[in-house]
């Protein structure tokens, strides 16, 4: 048997990642069921949900599962203000202070920029000059509102998921981030638009997540953009998420203990095993075998090779 480095636990514990930094959740509409089910099984530092919540009670109440399991953040959806409950049940939460949208927060190690709700060109068409915009800011709005027009005494419920002008452009002109979260899709996509591009690029993100038209999308990867784009870009369905970094061998975490057991029986070239296709693993890698539901067939296999059988 070799002896078992310290550099060999470093080495495996960079290539199995144990836990996901950062998941990105698309539209709840109401079911935060896959989100707590996703975080209670990944455990990543931080999840951001991007938009359409419309929890059925207060979010903080919704998530409450998971409220010591990871850090929560998100940015609104158009739906979210649908409806009084809509909008009580995530602006009057306790995890409102977790809205990214028009800002850029340190989350997981990442700077994430959020831009949350839509345009509406009542409001102002991105594809237009910001001087053509019907109102500047939602202040704007207001002061254009009779006492008896407002609702609580503000803009109109629907106008509070829509993007104003100034918001945009306080986040435009804001320090350098690395990933962007928007509701709306960038222009890549049929209903996208070329302003998130804009701001991705001048931001010099690397990444962009949006959701609001429930379809999983890896743009690189589906070949709608090509790899040279200045920065990636996913739309995540409801009921569905994106891991990030992403595991890019579709795979997820074989257990620790496993790792562990690897690295007793094969030292150094515990990864090596790790990672070659096994004849008793339907061809599979040991990796993938245990990380898929087999990590006891891949256990027994090491406990019989450290035992000096062979497998
Ligand atoms: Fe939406």
């Amino acid at each position: 048997m070799k002896p078992l480095k310290s550099s060999d636990l470093h080495t495996r514990s960079e290539h199995y990642q144990s836990k996901p930094k950062l998941m990105f959740f698309g539209d709840p509409h109401g079911d935060l069921a896959p989100v707590i089910a996703a975080v209670k099984r990944f455990r990543p530092e931080a999840i951001v949900l991007l938009g359409d919540i419309q929890a059925r009670r207060p979010l903080h109440d919704e998530l409450r599962p998971i409220l010591d399991l990871t850090e929560i953040w998100f940015v609104h959806g158009n739906h979210d203000t649908d409806s009084d409950a809509d909008y009580d049940n995530l602006w009057g939460s306790e995890l409102v202070t977790r809205n990214l949208h028009g800002r850029i927060v340190e989350i997981a190690g990442y700077k994430v920029a959020g831009l949350g709700g839509i345009f509406r060109s009542k409001i102002w068409d991105p594809r237009r000059p910001f001087e053509e915009a019907a109102f500047a800011s939602a202040d704007a709005l207001r002061r254009s509102m009779r006492r008896e027009e407002r609702w609580r005494d503000g803009i109109a419920r629907r106008h509070r998921s829509t993007i104003f002008p100034d918001e945009y452009l306080q986040l435009l002109r804001s320090p350098p981030a690395d990933i962007l979260v928007t509701h709306e899709a960038p222009a890549v996509h049929p209903h996208g638009w070329k302003a998130i591009d804009e701001l991705a690029e001048t931001l010099g993100v690397q990444l962009v997540v949006h959701g609001h038209h429930h379809q999983s999308i890896d743009y690189v990867g589906d070949g709608l953009m090509t790899a040279a784009a200045p920065f990636r870009a996913f739309g995540v369905d409801m009921g569905s998420h994106l891991t990030w970094p992403r595991d890019e061998t579709g795979l997820g975490s074989p257990p620790q203990d496993l790792l562990d057991l690897a690295a007793q029986v094969f030292g150094a070239e515990a990864q090596t095993w790790l990672d070659k296709p096994h004849q008793l693993l339907d061809g599979q890698t040991p990796a993938a075998f245990a990380a898929g539901g087999g990590a006891d067939k891949v256990r027994a296999m090491l406990s019989a090779i450290q035992h000096g059988g062979v497998a």
